[in-house]
């Protein structure tokens, strides 16, 4: 039986299917519930080294809708960061004063440096260009939302597939639920050999495309993603590909009747506003489940809810 009581969420794949569904399974009973004190007394860290509007907000009210208290900071200009304290004396620290710690940080790998100093659970809110489980969780919940089911369907990744961390941990899991998938991007951003390294394992099918009209009229989920402006060493390479996929409702003529977009936002111009009013639109559904999702991770790493 799945039992993530005291679970660190780092890597998807760190995550058996069983465990995604457990957490998604418990996301529904959140989305209509007010408010519980499942974890009252319960003090949750949201160590937010690197900007967010949603996760951070979400986190924070997962944890105080559950009776928990937040500490934590947006950026790290008031702690001793700033006076040179390191990272691991930080994170020492903190494990001592808190039950969980929600850590951002631009650099890949910095959520499981946290887990090996830490003795309470590490929950991973995006580590640079690498992973962001936490928005996989919700974008499969969203998915099975809209479609009942993953398996068979055909699902396109669009736009920065390599600096894009939540496109590394939601195709993984994509693959681990059976889903076909369509990666498109432009030559200097297409989804790193790491990934699809990963989807061999699972067997996964998948290619890599440039033209979005390719395959358009047969997706079932159109993955939308902003090109990571911030994780660009030059601005001319990144002037080069902002602009190559923008998506334009008048391609959107033939599409299969439930047609889901998704975005995890924050969006810059490549998913006009234009769509918000569609049938297609989902990616505000997405982040509203964001809260739901944290609010089962939170209860069940803390042992709240078996
Ligand atoms: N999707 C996402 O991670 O958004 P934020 O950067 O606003 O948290």
């Amino acid at each position: 039986m799945t039992n993530l009581k005291n679970k660190n969420i780092i890597y998807t794949q760190d995550l058996t299917k069983s465990d995604i569904l457990k957490i998604v399974n418990t996301a529904k009973r959140f989305a209509n519930k007010k408010s519980s004190k499942l974890l009252y007394g319960k003090v949750i860290a949201n160590l937010f080294f690197e900007p967010s509007s949603r996760t951070r907000f979400s986190f924070e009210t997962a944890a105080k809708k559950l009776g928990a208290e937040t500490i934590g900071f947006s950026g790290t200009e008031s702690t001793s960061l700033k006076k040179g304290e390191s990272f691991e004396d930080t994170i020492k620290v903190i494990n001592g004063y808190s039950d969980c710690i929600v850590i951002r940080h631009p650099d890949n790998g910095a959520a499981k440096r946290a887990s090996k100093i830490a003795n309470i659970p590490i929950i991973n809110a995006g580590d640079g260009s690498n992973q962001h489980p936490t928005q996989m969780i919700m974008d499969i919940y969203t998915i099975l939302e809209s479609h009942k089911k993953i398996n068979g369907l055909n699902v396109a990744l669009i736009g920065d597939l390599k600096y894009g961390r939540t496109v590394h941990s939601l195709s993984i899991a994509l693959a681990m639920f059976g889903a076909n998938l369509y990666f498109i991007s432009p030559s200097q951003l297409k989804m790193p050999a790491w990934v699809k390294t990963e989807l061999k394992k699972h067997k996964a099918k998948f290619s890599e495309i440039t033209k979005l009209s390719d395959v358009l009229n047969k997706l079932d989920i159109l993955y939308s993603t902003r090109v990571q402006k911030e994780r660009f060493k030059s601005m001319s390479d990144y002037n080069k590909v902002k602009n190559k996929y923008i998506l334009n409702l008048k391609d959107f003529i033939n599409v299969k009747k439930n047609l889901k977009i998704m975005h995890p936002l924050p969006r810059v111009n490549e998913l006009p506003t234009e769509f918000d009013d569609t049938p297609y639109a989902n990616y505000f559904e997405q982040a509203q489940n964001g809260l739901y999702v944290r609010q089962a991770i939170l209860s069940l790493i803390l042992g709240a809810i078996k």
